[in-house]
This record gives structure tokens, C-alpha cells and sequence, in this order.
């Protein structure tokens, strides 16, 4: 019988978002994906389409047309929609490299972004990733152009103008390697903890979970889960792929793969965080081939579907997990 169902169509049965990251182009050109996209998944973020890069064209311009499109058709098929990502070191406009400013001009120019963009999508997005990737791989806050000009402070004011707007989403701090628990998750639980003491409105951490080569143990990410859901925090897995190190490839990678999306997914279920984002809808178009390190340290189909949407034993894996 559970052939004949989706993965939305048990997702949704279980009460459980199960999602994947989206790229606009690929839903314009390519009706498989779209189709796949829209029946599969019942949470879509939008991969690139959000990030300040791409949505500022220059330091007094919006382009909203890419991040619509992918809003849009979450809201045609019913899905909800995460938004990623408000503060990010990362994809920052090209402008941004010769613009001096000051450290009062670049509070201003932050303000108005979250405004604008949470302003916007206000009732339309349910749960935004405020600040991505803020704390370093050693615990130490990672040195941006935010924490540089703006210190530790950019968080709290971020979460806070994106709570001015929209006083219902969820706002969320999302980061990678630290879906267990370790150095960064617990410098990352002190950050969230420091912020909540101070009432700056944060509802959630996003873990990542980019398992290359090194997967995270489902145990300690639900004991992880558990201590962030002990702070008051929801926790959401965000961005999950998984993949292996070169030349590590087991026998039958597809089967290994499998057996692990389906013990994260127990495990998280199990623990209290019950969304769960895929960073891609097929293998084809993950991040990951593009990426310049895979090939050379990484091997590995990523997702849940192949190059061609075909559903991999990780998908029924996963279906498996969500109907037990
Ligand atoms: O769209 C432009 C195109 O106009 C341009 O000509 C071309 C030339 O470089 O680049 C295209 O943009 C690329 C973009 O992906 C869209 O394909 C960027 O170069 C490329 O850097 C960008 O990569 C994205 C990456 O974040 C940037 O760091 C990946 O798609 C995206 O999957 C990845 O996502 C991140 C999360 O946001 C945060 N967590 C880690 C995750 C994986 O790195």
C-alpha cells in the first residue's frame, strides 16, 4: 500500500513536514522536478532565491522575482515555505565588496533588509532562518562582515526587526556541524541561551545536517534536539544531504545511505523535532555537484530521488520511518 503513496501523502498523514530546497530556473524549465517538487514535499525553502545576493541587484534595489516564484508555488500546492536566509556571511552582493561603510550605515542597511524582506512574505513564510552560520567551527563567533562592524549585537537586533514585522513566524538560527552535540553545538547553545536571557525573540535552531563522509551520530542529534528543546527552542533539520568520503564508498551506498536518512528521521521524530528539509529535490541538481571539494574529498548521490526523480531506497527508507 505504501507504494501508491507519496511522501507528502505520509508526511502529512504522520503530521510531519518533510521538505526540500528549491531552485526557481529548475522550476521554470524542467516539468519533472516541478511535478516532483510539488507532490513529494510538504516544506520547501528556497535554495538560493532569499539570500541577500541575489535579492539585492544593488545597496537601494530589491528583485523579488526569483524568491516569488518559488513562494508562489509553495502557496499554489499547499506546502509551507521556510525562508533562508536574512544574515549570512555568505552570497553577499557583489556591490558589498566596494561599498565603505560605516558601522551605523551597515545597521541601517540590515534594518531595512529584514524589514522589507520579512515585511513582504509576512503571513506567506512560516519560518525564517534570521542568522546563518554565525558561530565558527571552533565555538568562536565566526568573524563577518556583521560581527566585525556590528559585534555579537547583529543577532539580537536581527531577530528582533524581523520580529517587528511579522510577529508570528518563527525565527530561527540555523547552522551546520553542529547537529550533535560538540564544540560548536554547545557554543551555539550558549549563544541562543545568552539571547533568550535577554528576551531577544528566537523560536528556533535549524541543524543543517550535511552529512559528508562524517554522519552525525542519530543519537546524540537527539539528545541535541532534546537539550535545544529544553532551552524553549523547536528544532528543525534544515538542509539534510548525504553523501561519503572519496574512496570510503561502502558496497552498496544506496542501501547505506538509506538505512541512514531512516535512523535520522526515527531518531528526530523520536526526540521532538518533527521537520526535516532535504537540500535539493534530486540528485542531478544538488549543490553538491557543483561543489568544488566533491569529487575530490566527497562521493555520493545526496538525496532522496536520482538524477532522472526516480524514488532511491533512501525515499522508501524514509516513507518506512514515517509510517511506523
Ligand atoms: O545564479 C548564479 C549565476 O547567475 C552566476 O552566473 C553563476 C556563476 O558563478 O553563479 C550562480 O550562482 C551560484 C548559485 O549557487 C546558484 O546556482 C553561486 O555561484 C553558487 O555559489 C551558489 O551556491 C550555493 C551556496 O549555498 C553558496 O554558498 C548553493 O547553490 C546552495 O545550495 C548553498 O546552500 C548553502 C546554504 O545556503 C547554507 N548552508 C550550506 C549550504 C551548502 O553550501
Amino acid at each position: 500500500m505504501s507504494n501508491e503513496l507519496t511522501l507528502r501523502d505520509v508526511a502529512d498523514e504522520r503530521g510531519v513536514s518533510l521538505g526540500a530546497a528549491i531552485d526557481p530556473d529548475t522550476l521554470r524549465r524542467d516539468p519533472s522536478y516541478w511535478k516532483t517538487a510539488s507532490s513529494e514535499f510538504n516544506v520547501l525553502t528556497p535554495e538560493n532565491a532569499l539570500k541577500m545576493g541575489p535579492l539585492r541587484p544593488s545597496r537601494y534595489a530589491y528583485d523579488f522575482r526569483d524568491a516569488d516564484a518559488v513562494v508562489e508555488f509553495g502557496e499554489n500546492h499547499d506546502a509551507t515555505v521556510r525562508g533562508h536566509t536574512l544574515v549570512w556571511h555568505n552570497q553577499k552582493p557583489d556591490w558589498f565588496q566596494a561599498w565603505e561603510y560605516t558601522p551605523d550605515q551597515l545597521r541601517a542597511f540590515l534594518r531595512d533588509h529584514i524589514h522589507t524582506v520579512v515585511g513582504r512574505y509576512h503571513g506567506r513564510i512560516d519560518a525564517w532562518d534570521v542568522v546563518n552560520e554565525a558561530v565558527a567551527d571552533d565555538g568562536s563567533m565566526r568573524k563577518t562582515v556583521w560581527y566585525d562592524a556590528l559585534g555579537e549585537e547583529y543577532l539580537a537586533d536581527a531577530f528582533r526587526w524581523a520580529r517587528e514585522v511579522d510577529p508570528n513566524v518563527d525565527l530561527y538560527y540555523n547552522d551546520y556541524g553542529a547537529d550533535e552535540v560538540n564544540e560548536k553545538s554547545d557554543a551555539i547553545y550558549d549563544l541562543l541561551e545568552r539571547l533568550l536571557e535577554r528576551d531577544v525573540p528566537v523560536d528556533g535552531v535549524g541543524l543543517q545536517l550535511h552529512a559528508l563522509g562524517d554522519w552525525p551520530d542519530p543519537d546524540s542529534i537527539a539528545e541535541n534536539v532534546r537539550r535545544f528543546n529544553d532551552l524553549g527552542l523547536e528544532v528543525q533539520i534544515t538542509e539534510m544531504d548525504v553523501a561519503f568520503h572519496q574512496g570510503e564508498e561502502p558496497e552498496d551506498p544506496l542501501e547505506a545511505q538509506a538505512e541512514y536518512y531512516s535512523e535520522v528521521v526515527e531518531a528526530c521524530l523520536e526526540a521532538g523535532c518533527e521537520t526535516i528539509v532535504t537540500w535539493g529535490v534530486g540528485d542531478g541538481t544538488s549543490w553538491l555537484r557543483g561543489f568544488k571539494d566533491f569529487g575530490e574529498r566527497y562521493t555520493g548521490d545526496p538525496l532522496l530521488f536520482d538524477d532522472r526523480y526516480e524514488p532511491k531506497p533512501a525515499y522508501h527508507a524514509v516513507k518506512d520511518a514515517l509510517q511506523d
